[in-house]
């Protein structure tokens, strides 16, 4: 069987998306194995779900640094002490230093529930909603410096319906970062993702074939 790319998943809470790529590795076929789950936060129930896998775990707790310098550094050995050569965001609730961000440049990869470059940043559905967007969604992309903003690799669009409040959305944006995590980490282990000019190339990807139009008629 090929090598299978190492992957860290840094979390900091209930690790749904964690849970996706668990579940995407425990097929010996896929291309990518999760070498180690790291949370800032003792209580993450995402620690759970890494255990329960059989997937190794470690706390870093952010408080116990002087400072994001010295939390990342701590960060960074351990995720090559595990052999990782990829790093997956996965509802990891602290900014990374400007170094470490540079360091795993290319190699580091995070979720955020919206349609970037629309709604950087935290209560995306709230901000979707006000906005009126009539679509909305999630985007995995490639982690730089700058917030929320680095090459997008895989985006997932659902519509927004009238009767929608903030959770209902939360939720069926939720239910498509299951799948479009997992299908980002496959296209990277794959070795089939590059960046040209910030912009994310993918060899022997299929366009989708459909239009999303709301509302429909
Ligand atoms: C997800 O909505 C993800 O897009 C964002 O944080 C949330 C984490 O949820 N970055 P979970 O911990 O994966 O369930």
């Amino acid at each position: 069987m090929a090598k299978r790319l190492k992957v860290a998943v840094l979390i900091s809470g209930r690790g749904s998306n964690l849970q996706a790529l668990l579940d995407a590795c425990g097929d010996a076929a896929f291309p990518a194995e999760i070498a180690l789950v790291i949370s800032n936060v003792a209580d993450a129930y995402g620690l759970e779900r890494a255990r329960k896998a059989g997937v190794p775990t470690l706390v870093i707790d952010h408080k116990a640094h002087a400072s994001r310098e010295a939390f990342d550094a701590e960060l960074d050995k351990a995720i090559r002490a595990s052999g990782a050569e990829l790093v997956c965001l996965a509802g990891f609730m602290r900014l990374l230093s400007k170094g470490f961000s540079e360091a795993w440049n290319g190699r580091m990869i995070n979720i955020h529930p919206s349609l970037l470059p629309s709604f950087k940043g935290l209560h995306t559905h709230r901000k979707a909603i006000e906005a009126g967007v009539k679509l909305h969604g999630c985007t995995v992309h490639f982690v730089t410096p700058e917030l929320d903003d680095g090459p997008i690799i895989v985006q997932a669009a659902v519509p927004v319906l009238s009767s929608d409040d903030e959770d209902a959305l939360a939720h069926r944006v939720l239910e498509q970062e299951h799948k479009a995590y997992p299908l980002a980490l496959r296209l990277v282990a794959e070795g089939r993702v590059s960046v040209v000019n910030r912009v994310v190339k993918i060899l022997g990807a299929d366009d989708a074939g459909i239009r999303l139009v709301n509302p429909a008629n």
